[in-house]
């Protein structure tokens, strides 16, 4: 039985395409039940109806606070069935009482290798740092910004030369393979999370697993 999904968005929506492409290949277990905004003009929503999913966009300036924001959001996420959310380029903050709600049942991609970098910025910080190594992360999603129990990683080596723009670009395809093995893994039953641990085939991880050339999953 493939897994209803929602997914929710800010922006562009390379990353959902990346999903919805995955799906309509055949690749990916899953059904599109709602894709939802807080940017009425985000060019992720028009990706979403372009291929007939239902689309929703909700304006928080409309709503007297965040909580009372994402009850109203989350509420119409219950409503289409979805038993997984995906935060593909989310850019809100979600209150703590949905995020404990959604346990276990929300991931969120991040482009950085975390703990490294929760927050904005990633990609100028491992310039600013030096480092030789970059990469993106998904993760549960717990009231902590960018802090839940991370599922798996994709690495980058960091070129001479690098700049914020050619990061992101090479970093961005990676992220689309690890977005799609991470929902795909866990639509399988391969990945769950019990009490803030991430499981990996009836065990306990240890480290994230890592996206290996294939667009596989790997134990560390
Ligand atoms: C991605 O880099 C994601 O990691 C970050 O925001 C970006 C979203 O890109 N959180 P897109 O909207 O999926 O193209």
């Amino acid at each position: 039985m493939p897994l209803p999904i929602a997914v929710l968005v800010s922006g562009r929506g390379s990353n959902l395409a990346a999903l919805i492409d995955a799906g309509e290949a055949g690749k990916l277990p899953v059904t599109f039940a709602l894709v939802a905004s807080d940017k009425a003009d985000a060019a992720a929503l028009r990706k979403a109806e372009a291929h007939g999913i239902p689309t929703l966009a909700l304006d928080p300036k409309t709503f007297a606070s965040r909580r009372e924001f994402d009850e109203a959001l989350f509420a119409n996420v219950a409503a289409s069935g979805a038993q997984l959310v995906v935060l593909a380029g989310y850019m809100r903050i979600i209150d703590a009482a949905v995020t404990a709600e959604w346990a276990g049942r929300m991931i969120n991609i991040h482009p950085s290798l975390l703990p490294k970098y929760r927050g904005l910025h990633t990609h100028r910080r491992v310039l600013k740092a030096r480092d030789i190594e970059h990469g993106a992360s998904v993760h549960f999603v717990s009231a902590d910004l960018d802090g839940g129990p991370v599922i798996a990683q994709a690495h980058i080596d960091v070129h001479p030369g690098d700049s914020e723009d050619s990061l992101a670009e090479r970093l961005l395809h990676k992220e689309h393979l690890l977005l799609v093995a991470c929902v795909d893994a866990i639509a399988r039953g391969d990945v769950c999370e019990r009490s803030g641990a991430v499981w990996y085939r009836g065990r306990p991880i240890t480290a994230p697993l890592r996206l290996g050339d294939g667009g596989h999953l790997t134990c560390a």
